[in-house]
């Protein structure tokens, strides 16, 4: 997409905008559940200064990071290598013989409920001569592995069945060289929340371990209860970490999505920081934004979202923040009007966006009857492309407007995941655009004008991401 159409639709909504008089310390210390006991889902985290003592040097980091080729392959070589990567959802791989691909790079890798209490996970390549094994995204029913090629067969934990004619190769063409045997080859697979991680690491850390504070956030929503309800994948033209940072703020939000503004506040957001990158951020909802000089009238955003609450707009003229409130109290009634028990989420969770980056290229997006989870893959030879999976996973509600949730998809099978591109992404206008913008900020990263990038407090995940990078780029 070349265009700025979408940015041209909301210019009038620019007009009323209001200066922000607030301070790179303010927005550090911002908190919106300041009553949040420490330990809990709402509290703020330590301030990213203390997790990373050297935060000042990530404030400003260079392009090249955006583009060079021997960055990306040191990424390559001590990033990917060495971290947890979702690799897909347990309710794709309920039943034995359930299985799921995952591409990262180089590496094909198929992961296969084994056993009834077992998922393992295998490069998907045959110890043959190398042919793709398993074809397609997720499936069903298989009771072994069959190469295409010469019928070699695996059973589902990896052990080798059968060598096609196995008499006609010499002893020495099956041995063991430089470790590699005829199993096919196992990858690290731990399952956590409902999210399923591969490591490609040697001895990789517990994955609770590495999800450290960003754990109990992903267990609280009960991920393993929702249902696809969108999986859409396409090629960026831009770098992974240059197209995930467009997720991981809302500095952006008054100026890319100004109808955001209406119903959701971008000023008085929460930043928290965790152990081995993980970060979230909260803004809250069924509020008109502080930038707004005209937060007193009732605008149709928030009256949409104020009707989808079974609430009357017209109580709330003049009294902007108290939609927010009433709303969590009407969600809070066993009798609710989405039809959606909400006791084990807090009261942020409720009404507020939550949004996550797990380290390193998974962001969600979540407000509590849906979840979005985006995949930002780097492109196996090119760091200017990304393949970009968002995958949108929710709840029947009885009020499905406001997701955008066609309530067939609750009783049909699993969606296929749909290859698409960015001129024709079948998303929502938000995610749209965000696309919009991406691939002129990667052309402007090349520019010989520009050989850094900068960032402030309210793109403080970003100086985060950097910094943890750093850590494994750097690591002897
Ligand atoms: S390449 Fe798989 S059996 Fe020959
Ligand atoms: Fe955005």
């Amino acid at each position: 997409m070349t265009t700025t159409t979408l940015y041209n639709k909301y210019s009038h909504l620019r007009k009323s905008y209001q200066t922000v008089e607030r301070t790179w310390g303010e927005y550090q210390a911002n908190r919106i559940a300041p009553d949040a006991p420490p330990g809990s889902l709402d509290a703020k985290s330590p301030a990213l200064h203390e997790l990373y003592p050297d935060i000042a040097k990530y404030r400003i980091v260079s392009t090249d990071r955006f583009y060079d080729k021997a960055i990306a392959q040191l990424e390559w070589d001590k990033l990917w290598n060495n971290v947890w990567l979702l690799a897909g959802l347990e309710t794709d791989l309920k039943e034995v013989g359930d299985w799921l691909t995952f591409q990262i790079g180089l590496h094909d890798i198929v992961v296969v409920r084994s056993a009834h209490d077992k998922v393992q996970a295998f490069y998907n390549v045959c110890r043959h001569r190398g042919n793709r094994i398993v074809h397609g995204d997720f499936g069903k029913g298989l009771t072994c592995f069959t190469c295409s090629f010469h019928s070699w067969i695996w059973r589902l934990d990896g052990g080798l069945a059968r060598a096609t004619d196995r008499e006609s190769f010499a002893p020495e063409a099956l041995a063991t060289v430089d470790g590699e045997d005829l199993d096919m080859k196992r990858v690290h697979v731990e399952i956590f929340a409902g999210l399923v991680f591969i490591s490609l690491a040697a001895d990789p850390l517990p994955l609770k371990t590495y999800l450290s504070g960003m754990g109990p956030i992903l267990e609280s929503y009960d991920l393993g209860s929702m249902v696809v309800i969108r999986d859409v994948q396409m090629e960026m033209p831009a770098n992974w970490k240059l197209a995930l940072n467009a997720f991981t703020e809302a500095y952006h939000v008054h100026s890319q999505h100004p109808q955001a503004l209406l119903r959701g506040d971008d000023v008085n957001v929460q930043f928290d920081f965790y152990e081995y990158g993980h970060n979230r951020m909260i803004q809250p909802q069924g509020v008109v934004s502080a930038r707004r000089s005209d937060g007193e009238e009732m605008h149709a955003p928030l009256a949409d979202m104020i009707t989808d609450a079974g609430l009357n707009p017209d109580d709330f003229v003049g009294r902007n923040g108290e939609a927010r409130l009433a709303i969590r109290e009407v969600k809070r009634q066993p009798d609710n009007i989405f039809n959606m028990d909400y006791s084990r989420l807090t009261d942020s969770q409720v009404t507020d966006i939550w949004a996550g980056h797990v380290f390193p290229n998974v962001t969600f997006t979540t407000q509590a009857e849906a979840f979005s989870f985006q995949r930002f893959l780097p492109h196996p030879t090119d760091p200017e492309k990304t393949i970009w999976n968002v995958i949108q996973i929710g709840r029947r509600t009885k009020s499905p407007r406001r997701l955008e949730i066609d309530p067939a998809v609750f009783d049909g099978p699993r969606l296929e995941r749909k290859r698409t591109s960015i001129d024709d992404t079948g998303l929502y206008e938000v995610l749209d655009q965000d696309v919009e913008t991406i691939p002129h900020v990667q052309k402007g990263v090349r520019s010989p004008s520009l050989k850094h990038v900068r960032f402030g407090e309210q793109e403080s995940r970003l100086q985060q991401m950097y910094a943890e990078i750093d850590k494994y780029l750097h690591a002897s």
